[in-house]
């Protein structure tokens, strides 16, 4: 029998269900309410209403991470430009072409191109190389994840053929993101280049890390706030993995319970969105990419990145980039979707239009 606080919980879980919206402060009360019971009823709906939009299709995209240079010095991430052993590579565009026809060959259609805020990703050098993806791949997808740019910039890049942008907010509460960010940087500031994409035309992704260091329900639910506020195609959300030569070293990683709980809340208020197991899900738990699906997922993103890239692209300590993880790993990938009853299947994944 579920006790009093967790038929208050199911309650709400049923509410956003139904609605697809909350009031901030039942956000806050269901992100306080976690329990692994009212997770599993919370995966349960939303594997059914994933099950509805999108059958048991799982989309893959094709991660290439063109550069680990970046100007930027956020406190978690292990590619910030005051770690001086970083090792840092950008590959040419040779190398992200030779990528992608690995990838399509593989049968990747969506390829995303990650990097830090390299000042040598200029408009011309990264319209060059989309434009050449898609006169080359005309069914593909090209996502773009390089951080915040002018809105002259993106706009470039997407009359050069840029179909989505991924930039994850980080924290939707200000106190947080300041916490988590040099002064330089701000939600604002991270916002307005949100609204900018989607003003564009792009099919927009933000995201946010889970257990990053400070976070609170509250926290947590300005993020779930935010996606209902956005309405983005995407939402990108992992657990906050510790760097060794970052400020946070000696943090506490986030929870894959709670990751996938919130993953399941996010499938309920917009059962359209894209939703990946992301990487540091499977790095926390051998088995994230499966839980990731059963919390109510629907895209996992492999590592399309040549080999000598790999481990050079350090976020976070002891990044998985193989296996599942990895883009010479799919049959696998699809071996484990299979056992948790997903299909991989061959396809750009774009969202079902609202
Ligand atoms: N732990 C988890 N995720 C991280 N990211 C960066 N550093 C870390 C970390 N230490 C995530 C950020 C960023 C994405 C590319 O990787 O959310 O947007």
């Amino acid at each position: 029998m579920p006790d009093a606080g967790e038929s208050r919980g199911r309650e709400l879980v049923d509410l956003l269900a139904r609605e697809h919206s909350l009031t901030p402060e039942q956000y806050e009360e269901l992100v306080r309410s976690f329990s692994p019971a009212l997770a599993a009823y919370a995966a349960e709906l939303a594997t059914a209403a994933r099950r509805e939009v999108y059958g048991d299709d799982v989309f893959i995209r094709g991660l290439i991470e063109v550069s680990s240079y970046c100007r930027n010095d956020c406190l978690y991430c292990g590619l910030r430009r005051s770690n001086r052993s970083a090792k840092r590579y950008r590959l040419s565009p040779e190398a992200i072409l030779a990528c992608c026809e690995r990838g399509y060959e593989l049968g990747f259609r969506t390829f995303v191109l990650q990097g830090g805020e390299d000042p040598a990703l200029t408009d011309a050098a990264v319209c060059d190389v989309v434009s050449a993806i898609k006169s080359a791949r005309p069914d593909c997808a090209v996502t773009l994840s390089l951080g915040e740019r002018s809105h002259e910039s993106y706009q470039a890049l997407f009359d050069a053929g840029a179909d989505r942008y991924l930039l994850r907010h980080e924290t939707a509460d200000p106190a947080h993101y300041a916490r988590l960010h040099p002064a330089e940087l701000t939600l604002e500031r991270r916002l307005s280049c949100l609204r900018d994409l989607r003003e564009i035309g792009y099919q927009v992704g933000c995201g946010f890390m889970v257990g990053s260091p400070g976070q609170t329900p509250a926290s947590l639910a300005r993020d779930l706030r935010l996606v209902e506020e956005l309405r983005p195609e995407m939402c990108g959300i992992g657990p906050f993995v510790p760097h060794h030569a970052t400020p946070f070293a000696e943090e506490a990683a986030g929870s894959v319970a709670l990751t996938c709980y919130l993953l399941s809340l996010l499938r309920l208020l917009d059962p359209r969105l894209l939703l990946p197991a992301t990487t540091a899900l499977a790095t926390l738990d051998p088995r994230g990419c499966e839980r990731g699906m059963l919390a109510g997922a629907n895209v996992v993103m492999p590592n399309l990145s040549p080999m000598a890239a790999r481990e050079k692209y350090e976020l976070y300590d002891n990044k998985a980039h193989a296996g599942s993880e990895a883009a010479e790993g799919l049959a696998e990938l699809r071996r484990r979707m299979e056992l948790v009853g997903c299909r991989v299947v061959v396809d750009r994944g774009d969202a079902r239009r609202r």
